[in-house]
């Protein structure tokens, strides 16, 4: 569907979805989304199903307005309504005390909540049309890419899913920062698509995996080896490994060396979000051995996608 004008009958069948307890791939500014009815456990519980999710690991709640937030978190803290008023609709999830009606499914069994509101117009008219808060983690299975197209949700989900709305490739391509707002400071649990230099006050980063429970495991996981490259050594890299004999694939901004099949060339931390999970696909379907990715600066939002190369590259 056209993002800029989304068919409202289309809108309307997936709102009718949502409310029965079906689950909808719905695309968002960031990757694409798993959505249900965050309030109807059974459709919560296929989530996980359908995923493969450890069920500790809780999954964040979209709302279509921030004036939603107190019906989702039990106290809305001064530093989460100004991280909301700067953020919201983003790329920024705010981990505050869930509201008590929230079902345990939900919050992974924790007293918290995460919640945004997604920067999409299909992911809001959806919100809006359902009037439902949706649950909604990234629509791949666990363990896999998140996925940036349709296209990518279908690879993982087919079948599992009532519906999926395609509204073309995620703008932004990483998954939000995920913060936790419930102190006076914020605490960076995930870094993500907002860097955390631009949260506008001085942030602290959470230990790894200590209330961010999906950062313990290992993700964004292709079947090929994928290597970092020091920025402006990718081709030289790819090069080196082809002539060991594998089959090898580069997603980096220089030259495509003989031999090495091009999976991109990104320049730039923005680029790279954009299109890093989709070549890590299509270098699954491609056959190839290897993949070399060439590094970021870590500013901005290199800072993230360094963060999700370096857990695709980990062995
Ligand atoms: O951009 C995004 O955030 C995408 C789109 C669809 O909104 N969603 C996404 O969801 O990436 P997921 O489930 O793949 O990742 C959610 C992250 C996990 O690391 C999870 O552990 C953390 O948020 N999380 C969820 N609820 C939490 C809570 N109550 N406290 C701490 N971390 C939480
Ligand atoms: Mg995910």
């Amino acid at each position: 569907m056209d993002p800029g004008a989304p068919d409202p009958g289309i809108i309307a069948r997936a709102a009718a979805l949502l409310r029965a307890g079906e689950l909808v791939g719905l695309p968002t500014e960031t990757v694409y989304g798993l959505a249900a009815d965050a309030r109807n456990p059974a459709a919560v519980r296929r989530i996980f199903a359908v995923k493969g999710r450890p069920a500790d690991n809780p999954i964040i709640v979209h709302i279509a307005d921030a004036a939603d937030l107190s019906s989702v978190a039990r106290r809305v803290t001064p530093l989460a309504a100004k991280l909301a008023r700067r953020w919201w609709p983003g790329p920024l999830t705010l981990v505050l005390e869930a509201a008590g009606d929230l079902p345990s499914v939900t919050t992974g069994g924790l007293s918290t909540v995460a919640v945004r509101v997604p920067d999409h117009p299909v992911a809001l008219a959806v919100l809006h049309a359902s009037g439902l808060a949706l649950a909604a983690p990234s629509a791949n299975r666990s363990g896999r890419p998140s996925p940036t197209t349709a296209a990518h949700v279908l690879a993982d989900l087919h079948g599992d899913v009532a519906l999926v709305l395609d509204a073309g490739p995620s703008r932004v391509g990483i998954e939000s920062t995920v913060v936790d707002a419930r102190g006076e400071r914020p605490v960076v649990l995930r870094p993500g698509a907002v860097a955390g230099a631009d949260l506008g006050l001085p942030a602290e980063v959470g230990l790894p995996g200590a209330a961010s429970p999906g950062t313990r495991y290992r993700h964004y996981a292709p079947s090929c080896r994928v290597e970092i490259a020091p920025i402006g050594q990718g081709p030289t890299m790819a090069a080196e490994m082809a002539a060991l004999g594998p089959r090898v694939g580069l997603l980096a901004p220089g030259p495509v060396p003989p031999g090495v099949t091009s999976l991109g060339r990104p320049s730039g931390p923005s680029a790279l979000a954009r299109c890093l999970y989709a070549a890590l696909r299509a270098a699954e379907l491609a056959g190839l051995e290897v993949v070399v990715v060439e590094a970021v600066p870590e500013e901005g939002l290199g800072a993230a996608v360094m963060d999700r190369l370096e857990r695709a590259a980990a062995r």
